[in-house]
């Protein structure tokens, strides 16, 4: 049995046509929806993603202001930038890049955002809300992720759901949403005992490793029908690779997503949603 694949770049085109039209709602409100990315340092990858952000961004019509900073600036440096894009009502999203080079911390960093901007749920604020199911504003990847069950209608009530990352970007924000929709979720990690039998008996497994040197998710470890979310992407022998090979894996999936073209076009996709919910929240307060 070969599965279906679940196409990032095809689900994440009708969120993107949703999105240009909310733009243009906003436009005739008088609201420029607005974005601020701040990338620090000299990560190519990063660069990269930041890149393929501001182009989103273009496509549907919402405006970037790019700040990019010295790979030595302080902590207070930047805090100081980040306040004054709290401030800046023309501002209505803000993202600062991750991973931060090793001076920086990421809670004061990410936390110094105000909640009503923080378009990666990122801020205790809202990653509190959506342990209560109150988020406006959900991290980027998992939101993404979600979006691809209802486009293909993947019921996740009752299914066993193994997720092998535990970081505030993707891991914990998809443990609270799987679990919203009644699934039985395990948080899988680095130091969890029989991972295989684990993946071996769950109906969806969602991966985020990113190093083929510690992991591969091989056909063996999934039982006949599972669906195979792989959110990893990362260079392996001069190729850019999942946790999984999508070819291998799809013969005895019954959905998967490829590598890339799977979630990484979600996650633009989902930021650009979160930016026009945080211009429409601002407008709610009257900023
Ligand atoms: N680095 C990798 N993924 C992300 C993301 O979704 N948001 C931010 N800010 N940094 C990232």
């Amino acid at each position: 049995m070969t599965g279906v694949r679940i196409d990032g770049k095809i689900i994440a085109q009708a969120v993107k046509d949703r999105v240009k039209q909310a733009v243009e709602e906003l436009k005739k409100q008088g609201i420029n929806p607005c974005l601020a990315t701040v990338l620090i340092g000299e990560n190519p990858a990063s660069a990269t993603y930041v890149r393929n952000k501001h182009k989103a961004c273009e496509e549907v019509g919402i405006i970037t202001k790019d700040h990019k900073l010295d790979a030595n600036i302080t902590q207070s440096e930047l805090t100081k930038i980040i306040d004054e894009l709290n401030l800046d009502s023309t501002v209505h999203g803000i993202l600062v890049q991750l991973p931060l080079p090793e001076q920086l911390d990421e809670f004061t960093t990410t936390s110094r955002i105000s909640p009503l901007k923080d378009v990666d749920g990122l801020t205790p604020h809202n990653a509190g809300l959506l342990t209560m199911k109150k988020a406006a504003l959900v991290a980027c990847t998992p939101s993404g992720i979600m979006e691809m069950f209802d486009y293909h209608k993947i019921d996740l009530e009752g299914k066993n759901v193994v997720l092998i990352n535990r970081s505030n970007l993707v891991g914990k924000p998809l443990y609270q949403l799987l679990l919203e929709k009644n699934a039985t979720v395990l948080t899988c990690h680095s130091k969890t005992k029989n991972l295989t039998e684990l993946c071996q008996s769950a109906d969806i497994i969602i991966t985020a490793v990113g190093d083929r040197n510690k992991f591969t998710l091989t056909p063996e470890m999934i039982k006949d029908g599972a669906v195979v979310i792989d959110v990893a992407i990362s260079r392996f022998q001069e190729k850019l690779v999942g946790d999984s090979d999508y070819e291998k894996i799809i013969q005895k999936a019954s959905f998967a997503t490829p590598v890339p073209g799977g979630v990484g076009p979600m996650t633009v996709a989902m930021l650009l949603k979160n930016t026009i919910t945080a211009a429409s929240l601002s407008t709610q307060i009257g900023r």
